[in-house]
């Protein structure tokens, strides 16, 4: 009876009651991700076998986890958002006749007393269906999966991560990763050296190494055992151009599969596809719309916190899952700080709120900053900040089109900030602006804020920020009337083979935009809730 009770209950949890309806209709499909498969194994080498891992869980608490977030790289190929879950994908295919298979997906398997507690799982089947993978097996048939690494000419993959807790089923991602390992695997037991020694192979020469040695004998320190790295040694202490030659040779003709991996994930991921423009699309213009909401109702006696609210609440209106990065939404002094999180601060005063904060949406993450006054008029000081970093936002964009550089946009916004500060008598020599300035400009966004890329030549398709800002700490060697002036303006650049296009534009920029914004009627101002 006990029996039958749970085969029926197993059915009936497994079928309709863990269907879903009413689904957002503009995901990533089961083609995208087949195609982004395809693309990936097209890079790889012959004879060549990749391994993506899904990221881990982290406590959040005791027993309580953070919210899951897949890695983006297994996200990107699969569309899989489970965690304990791994993909392999072959160069050639493996076996024959109809049973060949060039990719096998490891998932969960479906547990219906567990998906009660922690939701549902696609298991097999579901991934099968859903995901549009053709070999799709559990975790707990990886051990006995039929696999000699060594028998590959290169085993692409990130070095297996040392900080994954374990449930000790030996098939969750802990276990998967140590079958991996004993299948081949290896751990980066390098510490990273041969990939940084990849790094300088490929991107210095005899004639400009000097520029890289100071910074890379301070990581040889930091790292004791990168000593140990023949490569590295080599090529940094090169006597002539033939030895050093010689040695960039070795080291291109055979790089690392970490190398490998991480160079096709930045070729592929760097320019998007018309399916991730649609997104990365949305999730700007929410961004843009949730700033544009947040000046309306900005006013002195707000928090920060407040401020913060009115984002994360225009983000999921508009269906994003949340936020890309940790909001940073920080007044006066707290606007200093480039990473502020804290939020804490109960009055905004009429100083100026630094907001940088995005939504993620499907997946992929905008990057906006907005900075506005409390009281939603700039004083002269903050206005004559604002419009400098205004000013170098504004050049460092227009050079943004297909051809152009990360480095030439880097330029031109310093190069505007510096000639501004000396202007205003905040600092006395160009070198100086780093002092105020210590961020760059521009990097890629897409399913990590910090998206992965070549960091070369702009090409079209690239969506790239554009985020100058100028922070002034209290006691900096000025006059203090510039001090706890913290101002960054960023937004999301799309190049294309003319120029580009911002697709953040819905957030006021210009100061008499953004004071003309708060002065607007806001619906928030007129939410009343009980006192505490
Ligand atoms: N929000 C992080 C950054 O601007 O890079
Ligand atoms: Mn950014
Ligand atoms: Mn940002």
């Amino acid at each position: 009876m006990k029996k039958l009770l749970f085969v029926f209950v197993t059915i009936l949890l497994s079928s309709s009651l863990f269907s879903q309806e009413n689904l957002p209709k503009d995901q990533l499909t089961p083609g995208f991700h087949k195609g982004r498969r395809e693309a990936f194994r097209q890079l790889m080498p012959s004879g060549s076998i990749a391994l993506i891992f899904a990221y881990p869980e982290r406590t959040f608490s005791k027993d309580v986890d953070h919210l899951y977030h897949q890695n983006p790289d297994l996200y990107y190929l699969t569309g899989y958002k489970e965690p304990d879950g791994l993909l392999i994908i072959f160069k050639d295919k493996q076996g024959k006749g109809d049973t060949a298979y060039n990719e096998v997906l490891f998932v969960r398997k479906r547990d219906p007393r567990m998906e009660i507690w922690t939701g549902r799982r696609l298991g097999v089947e579901g991934a099968k269906s859903t995901l549009g993978i053709a070999k799709v097996l559990e975790g707990k048939d990886f051990p006995s999966f039929p696999l000699d690494l060594k028998s590959f000419t290169k085993v692409i993959a990130e070095p297996i991560q040392n900080d994954v807790r374990t449930d000790k089923s030996g098939y969750d991602l802990y276990g998967l990763m140590q079958a991996a390992e004993k299948k081949g695997l290896k751990t980066s037991d390098d510490n990273g050296a041969g990939e940084y020694a990849n790094y300088l192979a490929n991107n210095f020469d005899f004639s400009n190494l000097h520029m890289a040695k100071e910074y890379s004998n301070k990581l040889i320190k930091k790292n004791n055992s990168w000593e140990d790295n023949k490569d590295l040694l080599e090529l940094l202490n090169s006597q002539d151009s033939v030895s050093y030659e010689r040695t960039k040779a070795r080291i291109l003709a055979n790089p690392s599969g970490t190398h490998i991996y991480n160079d096709i994930v930045k070729t592929l991921r760097e320019i998007k596809t018309p399916e991730e423009l649609d997104l990365i699309r949305k999730s700007a213009r929410i961004s843009a719309l949730a700033h544009a909401e947040s000046m309306k109702a900005i006013k002195p006696e707000m928090s920060e916190r407040q401020a913060e609210a009115i984002h994360t609440y225009v983000h999921k209106y508009y269906g994003a899952e949340g936020e890309g990065y940790p909001p940073i939404s920080g007044v006066g002094a707290n606007g200093c700080i480039l990473h502020y999180e804290e939020n804490n601060s109960i009055r905004l005063d009429n100083q100026l709120l630094l907001m940088d904060i995005a939504s993620e949406y499907h997946g992929y993450s905008a990057d906006v900053t907005r900075t506005v006054p409390g009281n939603g008029k700039f004083s002269p000081e903050q206005k004559a900040i604002y419009q400098l970093v205004y000013d170098a936002q504004d050049a460092a964009i227009s050079l943004c089109r297909e051809g152009g550089s990360f480095a030439k946009v880097e330029k031109k916004a310093s190069q505007i900030l510096s000639e501004g500060l000396i202007r205003l008598g905040i600092i006395k020599n160009a070198s100086d602006v780093s002092k105020y300035y210590p961020h760059g400009c521009s990097h890629y966004i897409g399913l990590d804020v910090h998206d992965q890329g070549h960091y070369e030549g702009l090409k079209a398709n690239m969506v790239i920020t554009v985020e100058p800002g100028i922070y002034i700490p209290a006691n900096s060697p000025c006059d203090k009337k510039w001090w706890n002036i913290g101002v960054r303006i960023e937004d999301d650049v799309l190049i294309t083979k003319t120029g580009h296009e911002i697709l953040s534009a819905d957030a006021p920029r210009k100061w008499q935009d953004v004071e003309k914004k708060a002065s607007e009627k806001s619906s928030f101002k007129s939410i009343s809730l009980p006192k505490l």
